[in-house]
């Protein structure tokens, strides 16, 4: 189906799906390694892209190539690419992206492995990286070399929820010969369609929003055109980080209610953040869709909702944030996001642990901080067991 003109809702339903020949209402798991030849002719054609078919599940596969053009259709690119998980689809652009000697201009803030893989192991060969707060158009600008190919961020980015112009940064990395990636996990293409507003790949850990479930770990990227589609493709497939069909049948499932799973997280989302401001036991509160946050007119004009992630501040730093995720008994203490399940986590001691202290601090991880993911349980629930863990009751 041409689901190019299609409403977002209708394309989270009905893009990608594979019309076989039984008429399947969903598309099958294609639990295959390889796919026979017609022909000796025939194989090296397909090897040559001059005759259609697949190959080898490596390479492509009908069940994942489902959940690649429902993605591609929601971001409004020319071809999506799936991934073992999101650091394989992080992986996939920087080594398809960049080579020796060239420079990045990134966001402080992004997830911290995506930082350690860059720092600790894409310096080795021969790229370097420079980190700054990207919410501030200026900061990026001054960072640019003549050698910066890439300016990558993450809007929202984990965990401070500092909202980067996509528009502006594009604008910037196209005058200046550099390719904007964007980190969409913390919006997913529901909130937010990177590519529509000039970036030229977007990326998700799928892991997150786009499956929902905490079910399954997998990554894709969504190109804008169709060269650069195709050399995220080629890395892919060479690293051999490609997703499974089993898994991309769990993503595809659980991408169909993306929309109306977030919609409900981000009305609790919203009234938990403005309860937890009122609370004397807490700094401050960071969620998009306060008016405190620096960032909120720009997240109203860029994103088509504030979404689900909550950052908040403890009085009492490291020891008040421990005893607050020691004693919630709803929302589980795990790392991960963006499932229907309410998550708490630390990110000094947990996901941000591996980046250098000096360096998670200038980037504003503090020792208090502590990362809330609103699921889709009752809104009362969820406060009542925030209350008491507050008050140690
Ligand atoms: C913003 C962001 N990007 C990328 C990743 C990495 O994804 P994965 O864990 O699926 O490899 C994460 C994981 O938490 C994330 O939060």
């Amino acid at each position: 189906m041409d689901a190019k003109h299609l409403g977002f809702h209708s394309k989270l339903v009905h893009a990608g799906a594979l019309k076989d020949a039984f008429g399947s209402a969903v598309t099958p798991i294609y639990q295959t390694s390889t796919f026979g030849f017609e022909s000796a002719q025939d194989g090296a054609d397909r090897f040559a892209g001059k005759a259609s078919g697949y190959i080898y599940t490596r390479i492509g596969n009908p069940t994942i190539a489902a959940l690649e053009n429902c993605v591609a259709a929601l971001e409004e690119g020319s071809g999506a690419v799936a991934t073992s998980s999101g650091m394989g689809a992080i992986a996939t652009a920087y080594l398809a992206l960049l080579r020796q000697g060239d420079h990045v201009v990134s966001t402080a803030s992004v997830y911290g492995p995506t930082r350690t893989l860059m720092e600790k192991h894409l310096s080795r060969f021969g790229v370097a990286a420079t980190y700054v707060d990207t919410s501030d158009l200026a900061m990026v600008r001054g960072a640019m070399r003549p050698e910066t190919k890439m300016v990558y961020i993450e809007t929202p980015s984990n965990p401070l929820m500092q909202v980067t112009d996509i528009r502006a940064v594009a604008a910037l990395a196209r005058e200046r010969g550099a390719l904007l990636v964007v980190d969409s996990t913390f919006a997913s293409p529901f909130l937010q369609k990177p590519l529509t507003l000039g970036a030229d790949v977007v990326l998700h850990s799928v892991t997150k929003f786009i499956n929902g479930h905490a079910d399954v770990v997998g990554g894709i990227l969504a190109a804008r055109d169709e060269s650069l589609y195709r050399r995220l493709r080629e890395m892919m497939v060479m690293m051999g980080c490609n997703m499974d069909p089993h898994q991309a049948y769990l993503v595809h499932r659980g991408l169909k209610t993306l929309a109306i799973r977030i919609e409900r997280a981000q009305r609790s989302a919203a009234e938990i953040a403005r309860w937890l401001e009122s609370r004397p036991e807490v700094a401050w509160v960071r969620y998009i869709g306060l008016a405190s946050h620096p960032q909120h007119a720009l997240a109203r004009e860029q994103m088509a909702g504030f979404g689900s992630m909550i950052s908040f501040e403890m009085k009492g730093g490291m020891e008040a944030g421990r005893r607050l995720m020691d004693r919630v008994n709803l929302a589980m203490l795990a790392v991960s996001l963006g499932g229907v399940e309410t998550l708490i986590e630390h990110p000094a001691s947990m996901t941000h642990a591996g980046v250098p202290r000096a360096e998670r601090e200038a980037a504003g991880i503090t020792d208090g901080l502590v990362r809330y993911s609103v699921g889709i349980e009752d809104t009362a629930d969820l406060i009542e067991d925030l209350r008491r863990a507050l008050e140690g009751a």
